[in-house]
C-alpha cells in the first residue's frame, strides 16, 4: 500500500512507533525510523531491508536539522511524517517540577512543531504529503495527575488543526490520532488499580495494542484517506472517561 513512499517516523524503537515502522516496512514504504536506542534500531534494520535507522534525540536540533535535507537528497521526496515520539511523567499539581514541564513540552510539542516545519518545506515543493501526529484522548478529556501531559497533547491537537488549514493549499494533509490506553512501556508505571479502572471504562472491553494505532496510521498515510485532513481520530475502543 505504500510502495515508493518515503516515511519518517519518530520514536520508532518501541511501542506504537515500532508497530507503525513494522507495518509501513511490510507495506513497502522506505522507512526512516528515529530513536535513541541503538539495539532496538539494529533489530528493525536486521528485520527489514527498507528500514533506515537514525539514532538521534528529537529534542536536540543540532542532531535533527540535517535529517530532512539528507533524506530528500537521497530519495527525492518525503511523503509521510509520523510525529510519534513522546514521554509521560505524572505529578499532582503542586508537585510538578520545572524539569517535567520543560521535558514534556520539548519532546511532545516543540519537536512536533519543528519536525512539521522541516517536513513541510519539502512537501510544499512536491505539493503532497501526509503528516500524522500522535496525540492522546487525555489531551481532550484531561486526567488527574496528568495536567502537563494532557496540556502537551491538547497542544498537539490544536497545532494539528491549524497546520491542516495552513498546509491544505499545498496538498499536505495533517491529522492526529488520539489513542486511549495502549499496551506499551509508556504505561508500565501506571499503578495496577488505576490501569484496571481505565480498562473497565473501555466499551470494547480490552486494552489497545500498538497495531491498533499502526493500522489507523496506515490508513491516514495512504490515498484511501485522501479527502481527510484536520481530523483527530480516537483509537480508544470507545473509552468513557
Ligand atoms: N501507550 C499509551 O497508552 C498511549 C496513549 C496515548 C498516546 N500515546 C502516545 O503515543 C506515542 C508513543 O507512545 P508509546 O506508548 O509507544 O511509548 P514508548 O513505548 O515509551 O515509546 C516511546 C518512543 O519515543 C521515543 N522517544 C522518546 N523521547 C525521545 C527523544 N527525545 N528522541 C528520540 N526518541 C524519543 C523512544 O525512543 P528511544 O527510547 O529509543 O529514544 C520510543 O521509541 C507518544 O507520543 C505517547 O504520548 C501513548
Amino acid at each position: 500500500m505504500l510502495s515508493n513512499k518515503v516515511a519518517i517516523i519518530t520514536g520508532a524503537t518501541k511501542g506504537i512507533g515500532k508497530a507503525i515502522s513494522q507495518l509501513f516496512c511490510q507495506s513497502n514504504a522506505v522507512v526512516y525510523g528515529i530513536g535513541r536506542n541503538q539495539d532496538n534500531l539494529n533489530e528493525l534494520s536486521e528485520l527489514y531491508h527498507n528500514f533506515h535507522p537514525i539514532n538521534a534525540d528529537i529534542c536536540d536540533t543540532s542532531q535533527t536539522k540535517n535529517i530532512f535535507t539528507s533524506i530528500y537528497k537521497e530519495q527525492g521526496h518525503i511523503d509521510i511524517l509520523i510525529n510519534n515520539a513522546g514521554i509521560m511523567s505524572d505529578s499532582l499539581i503542586g508537585m510538578i517540577s520545572d524539569e517535567q514541564i520543560f521535558n514534556m513540552f520539548q519532546t511532545n510539542v516543540f519537536s512536533v512543531i519543528q519536525f512539521t516545519q522541516m517536513a513541510s518545506r519539502f512537501m510544499k515543493k512536491q505539493k503532497s504529503g501526509s503528516i500524522i501526529n500522535i496525540a492522546s484522548i487525555i489531551g481532550v478529556h484531561g486526567n488527574a495527575g496528568q495536567s502537563v501531559y494532557s496540556a502537551t497533547k491538547g497542544a498537539v491537537i490544536s497545532f494539528t488543526k491549524s497546520a491542516a488549514k495552513e498546509l491544505s493549499s499545498y496538498g499536505i494533509r495533517v491529522n492526529a490520532i488520539a489513542p486511549g490506553i495502549i499496551n506499551t512501556d509508556l504505561i508500565s508505571n501506571v499503578p495496577e488499580d488505576k490501569l484496571a479502572k481505565r480498562i473497565s471504562q473501555i466499551q470494547l472491553g480490552r486494552i489497545g495494542q500498538p497495531i491498533d494505532v499502526a493500522n489507523t496510521a496506515l490508513f491516514l498515510a495512504t490515498d484511501m484517506s485522501g479527502y481527510i485532513t484536520g481530523q483527530i481520530i480516537n483509537v480508544d475502543g470507545l473509552a468513557i472517561l
